[in-house]
């Protein structure tokens, strides 16, 4: 069992990684703080877990939350459903919430525990290997709108991240390798002697070996945990976190979010990133082959889909959270494990990264 500590001063908290460590009451314990529980779960990873976490959360007087599975679900509605429901069980201030599930659970319930009745105790346990090492961590809730992802929504930290890899047992196979994406990410961000483990590792780690997972998972959430103690809100560096997340969302946007996995669109939006860096004269071109042929090992998609143009990828990047006063803010790589975060994008190279379906499928 390994402990990483998001330090936030007086709202610093662990996250515990290991598998199992679901099952451990006495990770939970010392984050209850009343003696009401509310746990909101999903239709899908309720019935695989929840009586496991119901032991260890024994003694509390818990009430269910279940979801409908699945990102439509990610609204405003299921946020008012919650807030109903912990109403009607007379859940007070002293209460805490408890994610069970992946991000779509974690961003919605961290929503609505920094919402109910002014903010109130908040666990994550995330299922997903996505949610792991990337939406548990950091505070960063939201609920969808029909104008945008993410759109309504709060920074609230977790008192508490329990990280169990056990769960990643019963996860679909093309889940989890979404998941690299991110964890392949921190490698590129902040740890080239990361990056090249992951690179001689991805075979076990596609076998789900412990040991290899643990450092993946480890890792990941070491390099996150450190982003967000110096820069909580996304005031400057946190930035960071988002290479390859301008074009995967703008992806993930034009395919209405049903062609690709969020981690699958960060992919090819990574390769376009390190594309863009390298024509920028930031990267060298063996390193962005690098990055793509290791996002490759992980059966994850490289190629921009060709039927997208470039002006509708570039209107799409526009409507990114990310652009700052009409100025489009790119993370640019300068080598594996060092970024910058540029406004200043030369547009030609931009527009020939957006035309280049065809090279980036190539090699
Ligand atoms: P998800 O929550 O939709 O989970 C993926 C699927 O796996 C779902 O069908 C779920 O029910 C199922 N599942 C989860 N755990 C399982 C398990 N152990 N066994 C079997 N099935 C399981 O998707 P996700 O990739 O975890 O999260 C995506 C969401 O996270 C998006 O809404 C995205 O916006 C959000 N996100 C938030 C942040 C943040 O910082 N808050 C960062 C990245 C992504
Ligand atoms: N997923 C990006 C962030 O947490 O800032």
């Amino acid at each position: 069992m390994r402990r990483i500590d998001v330090q936030l001063d007086e709202r610093t908290y662990p996250i515990h990684i290991g598998a199992g460590c679901m099952s451990d009451e006495h990770l939970f314990k010392p984050h209850l703080t009343g003696n009401q529980v509310a746990v909101i779960s999903n239709e899908t990873v309720a019935p695989l877990y929840l009586d496991e976490l119901l032991k260890a959360l024994g003694g509390v007087s818990v009430d269910v939350f279940t979801l409908p599975d699945g990102e439509q679900h990610k609204t405003l509605d299921s946020y008012a459903a919650i807030m109903d429901f912990l109403l009607a069980k007379r859940h007070n201030r002293s209460t805490t919430l408890v994610a069970l599930g992946g991000g779509v659970v974690g961003d919605i319930a961290g929503f609505v525990a920094a919402t109910f009745q002014r903010g109130v105790g908040f666990i994550q346990v995330p299922t997903t290997l996505l949610a792991q090492v990337d939406s548990a961590v950091g505070g960063k809730t939201a609920v969808n709108h029909p104008a945008g992802k993410n759109m309504i929504g709060a920074f609230y930290q977790p008192r508490c991240v329990i990280a169990d890899s056990s769960v990643f047992a019963t996860l679909p196979e093309r889940e989890y390798r979404a998941g690299f994406a991110e964890v392949l990410k921190y490698g590129v961000i902040a740890d080239l002697e990361f990056f090249d483990w992951i690179e001689q590792a991805a075979d076990r780690l596609l076998n789900k070996d412990p040991d290899a997972l643990a450092r993946a998972v480890g890792r990941s959430c070491e390099i996150k945990a450190d982003v967000v103690a110096s820069d909580e809100r996304e005031v400057g560096l946190r930035a960071i976190l988002n290479f390859g997340h301008t074009f995967g969302h703008a992806i993930e946007t034009l395919t209405n979010y049903r062609t690709y996995l969020h981690g699958e669109a960060v992919a090819i939006g990574m390769v376009m990133a390190a594309d863009l860096s390298v024509r920028m004269g930031f990267l060298a071109l063996s390193a962005a082959q690098r990055i793509k042929t290791v996002l490759r090992s992980f059966g994850l998609p490289v190629c921009p889909p060709p039927e997208l143009s470039d002006d509708a990828m570039h209107q799409a990047m526009g409507m990114d959270k990310k652009v700052v006063d009409g100025k489009l803010r790119l993370v640019l790589a300068e080598a594996i494990g060092r970024v910058i975060v540029s406004e200043e994008i030369d547009s030609s190279a931009l527009r020939s990264t957006l035309n280049a379906a065809d090279t980036l499928c190539d090699g």
